[in-house]
């Protein structure tokens, strides 16, 4: 293929990249995003096979086939909660490859430069091998603490913050050795010697990690695996994976920014790792009896409202049950009743999640508003409908400063005139808090898987 041809491909496939992550901002043009990211990746697959780049035709198609196949199969087999895992086992992969792609380069005879140009390149390959091995380490643990493997525990090690210092420096230290190496046999050896540190910093890292902050990191890893990608591109001198690292690099950045202002950390705090050591608990104030409610009390209460609010979380998708909740919606709604959804940015298991599900459901665009958007109204609500949510509706983030999830935001559901909180037990939330909203005086706990009881409401409904 002509070079012309190629950068012509490369640089729609790169407009298609940012279209697509526009159109994915917004609910109504994230299908639309969806099929710009497709066709921009297929542009960029199929102008790089034909590349002069490529020497072995065959090798390249046989591989392809073989990750093509067992991704399509992962992917049609993984439930939307298991999506998190997935997504960092897939930056665990990115990271592997520029670690493999920067020692591949090094090494390479036919890969040659002088001077100036040969520091530059020797520093691409070495933040693209730190970079990527980070990523792939930290990916791998983050995968494992999410699928259950590893404990969610934070593991905290005495003079830990030593520890990053001490591999930091080693690692600037291995940096200066290996630009100033004679020849790739003396440089490979600063080479792997800092690999091995920043695959320790990795686990490190995210094993010091915990509890609620869990989703930082998988967004943060997000970033690392785009700049492990851009650090690639500049190796191998391929615009295009320059332009859609960064890409991934700088919207995996915002992404962790907007995730820990919704839940008031600073990411700095989050990177140092530690939270979730303390349980916290229910004072003896709060704590007490609650008051449960049936299904046909819960209908009589829907029956009689005017202004619903229904609060989703976690437990939604767990249950599977946005369809029944969707045609409880819809029957209110056919009745006069003003149904809105309120959606916190971190309910669920991912950002987004509950909005997926939603528009699986059917649920219209306009009655799901944002945290920010709804949380003024419920003063005003008769009654809100939590669903398989904890964390996000708990009070002691803005009344218990010990709280370990004290000054996260959170939707302020205590505020209506009751609460009808759905879900199995009495189980505390991914953050292992306790939550002193089922205990209050307007709060009726529901309990039951939430389809089960929504089909139940359902029928009582009618
Ligand atoms: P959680 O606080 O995890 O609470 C979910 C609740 O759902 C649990 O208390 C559980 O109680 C209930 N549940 C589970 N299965 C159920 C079922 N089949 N039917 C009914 N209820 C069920 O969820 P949340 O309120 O959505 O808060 C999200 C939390 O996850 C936050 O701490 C957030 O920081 C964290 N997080 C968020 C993300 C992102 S980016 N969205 C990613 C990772 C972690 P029972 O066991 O008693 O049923």
């Amino acid at each position: 293929m002509p070079s012309g041809v190629l950068t012509a491909s490369y640089i729609a496939a790169s407009i298609l990249f940012i279209l697509s992550l526009g159109g994915l901002s917004h609910q109504e043009k994230a299908r639309r995003g969806n099929v710009y990211g497709i066709v921009g990746m297929a542009i960029a697959i199929v102008a790089t096979i034909a590349s002069d780049q490529v020497s072995n035709l065959t090798l390249l198609i046989i591989m392809m086939l073989i990750g093509g196949s067992i991704g399509a199969v992962v992917a049609a087999r993984v439930q939307m909660t298991q999506m998190p895992q997935l997504v960092a086992m897939l930056h665990s992969f990115v990271g592997l490859a520029a670690v493999l792609v920067g020692f591949a380069n090094y090494v390479d005879p036919s890969v040659h430069f002088e001077g100036v140009e040969e520091t530059i390149h020797n520093t691409e390959i070495y933040l693209g091998v730190l970079i990527g091995a980070v990523t792939f380490t930290g990916s791998v643990i983050a995968f494992g603490k999410l699928q259950g493997v590893i404990m969610s525990q934070p593991l905290i090690l005495p003079a830990r913050h030593w520890i990053n210092l001490a591999g930091g420096i080693a690692c600037i230290w291995l940096g200066g050795w290996f630009l100033d190496a004679g020849s790739v046999g003396e440089g490979l050896v600063p080479l792997i010697l800092m690999t091995i540190i920043a695959f320790l910093f990795g686990v490190h890292m995210v094993m010091a990690i915990g509890g609620a902050d869990m989703p930082v990191v998988i967004s943060m890893l997000n970033s690392y695996s785009g700049w492990a990608a851009a650090a690639t591109g500049f190796m191998l001198s391929n615009d295009l994976l320059i332009v859609t690292g960064a890409l991934v690099g700088s919207s995996g950045a915002i992404l962790s920014y907007i995730m820990c202002r919704a839940m008031n950390r600073h990411f700095v705090s989050v990177i140092m790792g530690g939270f979730g050591t303390t349980g916290g608990s229910v004072t003896g104030e709060e704590a007490g009896e609650v008051q449960s409610s049936s299904a046909e009390e819960v209908a009589e209460m829907l029956s009689g409202a005017k202004e619903v609010i229904i609060v989703p979380g976690y437990g939604m998708a767990v249950a599977q049950a946005q369809h029944t909740i969707s045609d409880v919606t819809q029957k209110l709604r056919d009745v006069g009743v003003n149904v809105r959804f309120g959606i916190h940015p971190v309910a669920g298991r991912m950002p987004g999640h509950m909005n997926v599900l939603l528009a699986e459901a059917r649920v219209p665009y306009d009655i799901v508003l944002e945290m920010d958007e709804i949380n003024e109204d419920f003063e005003n609500t008769d009654v809100v409908l939590v669903i398989g949510a904890n964390d996000i509706v708990n009070p002691s983030a803005q009344e218990n400063p010990d709280s370990p999830i004290a000054g996260m935001p959170v939707l302020e559901v205590w505020k209506a005139n009751t609460v009808v909180v759905s879900k199995r037990s009495m189980a505390t939330g991914y953050a292992g808090v306790d939550n002193p909203l089922f205990y209050r005086e307007n709060t009726r706990m529901f309990f039951g898987d939430a389809k089960d009881s929504y089909e139940a409401v359902l029928q009582a409904l009618s």
